[in-house]
């Protein structure tokens, strides 16, 4: 697994103002899809593409285009639709699937509650969407998910990582081909399984407690 934590102080501003407990949910939407934006330069850095010809005003030449089958960016539900804007930003052509993830209150595993995507990923590259990586257990289900669909490879934008979040996921892929791209890694979680010094409840405070 590759781990590529954001070194920029463009970043680490815009993650100062996110974790101000003073900054209203309009200003952490906008900042969270400015903050996916950055991070999805960094995690797009290996999507396929293939050569193209095109016409100058100039001359002719070859650029390139993503290639088919299209990445697929996967949302967790709730709080990864707040980052849903900023990568199709950056990437509109990409097809859009979803996975809602909640806990089995019987079996304490992450299970899926929704699920909107194709039956059939193989080839595909996928970027899952979760901001805040604190134990890893819905971030690793959806990463199995995928690869259990034929996903080619998987790339994670999290807004904030937690080290025992990162370990785990690390522990459960393997060899798989999986990346991990943090706007910070923290220091810890606490006893309530928030991210520390972290940033919040990421949902309520892109949406509001409901
Ligand atoms: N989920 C959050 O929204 N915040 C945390 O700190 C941990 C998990």
């Amino acid at each position: 697994m590759r781990v590529h934590v954001a070194n920029h102080p463009l970043i680490t501003h815009k993650l100062t103002v996110l974790r101000d407990e003073r900054t209203p949910s309009p200003m952490f939407r906008q900042l969270v899809e400015e903050l996916v934006t950055l991070l999805a330069y960094e995690a797009t850095r290996n999507v396929h593409v293939e050569p193209i010809a095109i016409r100058t005003p100039v001359t002719e030449t070859t650029g390139v285009r993503l290639s088919e089958p299209r990445p697929l960016v996967v949302p967790i539900l709730r709080a990864g639709l707040g980052m849903l804007e900023g990568m199709v930003k950056l990437m509109p052509t990409a097809e859009v699937g979803f996975l809602g993830m909640l806990r089995d209150e019987v079996t304490l595993q992450p299970a899926t509650y929704a699920e909107r995507l194709p039956d059939d990923l193989s080839d595909r590259q996928c970027f899952v969407l979760d901001p805040m990586l604190a134990t890893g257990g819905s971030l690793g289900a959806a990463i199995d998910f995928l690869f259990a669909r034929g996903a080619q490879d998987v790339t994670a934008i999290c807004i904030l990582g937690a080290p025992e979040g990162v370990a785990a996921i690390e522990k459960q892929v393997g060899d798989r081909d999986v990346t991990l791209v943090l706007g910070a890694l923290d220091e810890r979680l606490n006893e309530k399984g928030y991210i520390v010094p972290g940033l919040g409840d990421a949902g309520d405070r892109l949406y509001g407690t409901v």
